[in-house]
């Protein structure tokens, strides 16, 4: 089954070549060459990573590499199965790549997206195959971490899912089932914890190292909040915590001003450069 993958952002990227390496075909589709040309490069500098380590040998990478293919047009999409959107987490701007998708792909075809908090049934909503609309979200970094939260919109059919957790077993994912609500599962816990480090940062709790340190050598997390919320990105973070504030409406979820300010200021972790850390 051929997969086609929108956006070439981080977690399109990450998707991109965890199918490939899974051994499916994969377009990915952007609005430019040069941002299809940028994603390859990526994926090819991860690969590359992998081939200094031992974990893949050139050959393999060759393979893996040719397998991805880029477009600028959603008539490519036509003989793919499935399709993730990755772009950015934004309802209108997903509706609109939906509607397109709907438009122009056969009926069969699969529409997930990766969103990481939005309701996929209002998604799936602006299309005429609700029940072939679901959400498929892998988690940053998409080729390391294990974890596909399969969320079932409203009306999911029952098929779509099966064949969604099926495909995420056999890239070597673990699928697991979540029932639509906002920011999901993962990230209902972990984005406010970020909002809390963030918090306890900007009343002077503690230094940023100390508040990482902290969480690393007292809760056991692989990373600190603060280095979490440089790589999952600032403006990602604030965009969730906007969908638990507006749909839960609790006070608990209000993202705090100092994410607000960094976030206007473009200092929004790793992929611009600077976020809590320097990444130059
Ligand atoms: N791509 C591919 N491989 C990567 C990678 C990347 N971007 N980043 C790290 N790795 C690999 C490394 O190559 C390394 O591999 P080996 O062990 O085989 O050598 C391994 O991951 C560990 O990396 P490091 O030794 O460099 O550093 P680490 O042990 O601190 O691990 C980490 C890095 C995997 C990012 C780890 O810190 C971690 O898992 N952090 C938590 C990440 C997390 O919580 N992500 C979820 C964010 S929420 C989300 O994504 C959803 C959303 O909707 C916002």
């Amino acid at each position: 089954m051929k997969i086609g993958v929108i956006g070439t952002g981080t977690m399109g990227n990450g998707i991109a070549q965890t199918f490939a390496q899974g051994g499916y075909p994969v377009v990915m589709k952007d609005l430019s060459d040069e941002l299809l040309q940028k994603a390859v490069e990526n994926i090819d500098n991860s690969l590359s990573r992998l081939v200094a380590k031992e974990k893949l040998n050139e050959a393999d990478k060759q393979q893996i590499l040719a397998r991805i293919a880029t477009t600028l047009s959603y008539e490519d999409f036509n003989d793919c199965g499935l399709i993730v959107e990755a772009i950015a987490e934004n309802i209108e701007l997903k509706k609109k790549v939906f509607r397109e998708l709907d438009e122009t792909c056969p009926p069969g075809t699969i529409l997930a997206t990766n969103s990481s908090s939005l309701s996929i049934t209002e998604i799936a909503a602006c299309t005429r195959r609700p029940e072939k609309v679901i959400g498929m979200h892998f988690f940053n970094p998409v080729p390391v971490l294990k974890l596909v939260e399969v969320i079932r919109g409203q009306l999911t059919a029952d098929s779509v899912f099966d064949s969604v957790s099926g495909i995420a077993k056999n890239i070597g994912k673990v699928p697991v089932t979540v029932n639509e609500a906002p920011g999901f599962l993962v990230n209902r816990l972990l984005i406010p914890m970020i909002n809390e480090g963030i918090g306890a940062l900007a009343e002077g709790v503690a230094s940023k190292e100390e508040i990482d340190e902290a969480m690393k050598l007292g809760a056991g997390h692989p990373i600190g909040p603060l280095a979490l919320a440089d790589l999952i990105g600032l403006d990602v973070c604030l965009a969730i915590l906007e969908v638990l504030h507006h749909e839960f409406g609790d006070d608990k979820y209000r993202p705090h001003p100092l994410l607000r300010k960094m976030v206007r200021a473009n200092l929004l972790g790793r992929k611009t450069g600077t976020g809590f850390y320097d990444y130059q």
